[in-house]
């Protein structure tokens, strides 16, 4: 079974692709993850999680989902990770949760996609986007055909420089910069709640047709990215900037 967490498409892009190659099922966690539901889970074949990289690690709210997920059946654990660069030292964080869970750790493959957290950096414009993906379809494909026979993923090679700075920067990037406080919306909102909809949290509410962030942001950037009209800003960060979601799942 592919489990996926995707704030703008492109760990989602990547699930679907490997679902089709290996005709495996897809479950996004997000359907649990907004309701506070915990899942109960159950794969004959080895489980493949699909996620973007935050900070260099697995995103907090997606190993907690597994954390506490019940995962029945199959006892192989493949990671696939999104990342705008690098993961870091991310494999040693995906080593420690098979342990927890008693799975089989298979390895973990980075795949490089469009940037997409505005909020510090710019996103990719579109024709430089669709490059990216296109580069990454082969390394997608690699790893689907090593998931298909049952071969682990090749070992990462990553320096112990990387697995400090996953350590270091992680925690104070979830200090510092993980929050919704400086979301807002502007006077071109139609007040659609698409951002609600799309939120993975669970954490906007529209209230009066504008949207009211809580306090259990992820910084998926899903809201301020998938805004029809471009009317979500974070502080002066995303002013003027190009917004990314993965072009196949638009919407
Ligand atoms: C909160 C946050 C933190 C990120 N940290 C990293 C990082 O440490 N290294 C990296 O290469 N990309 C980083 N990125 C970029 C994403 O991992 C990358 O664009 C990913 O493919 C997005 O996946 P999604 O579209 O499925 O949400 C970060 C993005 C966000 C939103």
């Amino acid at each position: 079974m592919i489990v996926y967490f995707s704030g703008t498409g492109n760990s989602e892009y990547c699930a679907r692709y490997i679902a089709k190659l290996i005709d495996d099922e897809v479950v996004d966690s997000a359907q649990y993850i907004r309701k506070k539901q915990i899942a109960q889970l159950e794969s004959e074949k080895p489980w493949v999680f699909v996620t973007p990289t935050y900070s260099w690690q697995l995103p907090k709210v997606f190993k907690s989902f597994i954390r506490q997920s019940g995962l029945s059946g199959n006892k192989s654990a493949y990671f696939v990770m999104t990342c705008g660069g690098s993961v870091g030292g991310a494999a040693s964080g995906a080593l420690e949760l098979c342990k927890e869970k008693g799975l089989r750790f298979k390895g973990l493959t980075p795949i490089v996609m469009p940037e997409n957290l505005i909020t510090m950096f710019k996103a990719p414009e579109p024709d430089e986007a669709a490059k990216i993906v296109e580069k990454a379809i082969p390394v997608i494909e690699k790893a689907a055909s090593l998931i298909k026979d049952g071969k682990p993923f090749e070992k990462l090679s990553y320096n112990f420089l990387s697995y400090l700075g996953s350590e270091l920067s992680n925690p104070l990037f979830y200090k510092f910069a993980v929050s919704a406080k400086k979301f807002y919306a502007t006077d071109e909102c139609i007040g659609c709640g698409l951002c609600e909809q799309k939120c993975v949290m669970g954490n906007i509410a529209m209230q009066d047709g504008k949207p009211k962030w809580g306090d259990n942001c992820t910084q998926c950037m899903a809201c301020i990215a998938r805004c029809p009209k471009q009317a979500i800003e974070y502080g002066k960060s995303s002013k003027g900037k190009t917004r990314y979601v993965c072009k196949a799942f638009e919407g």
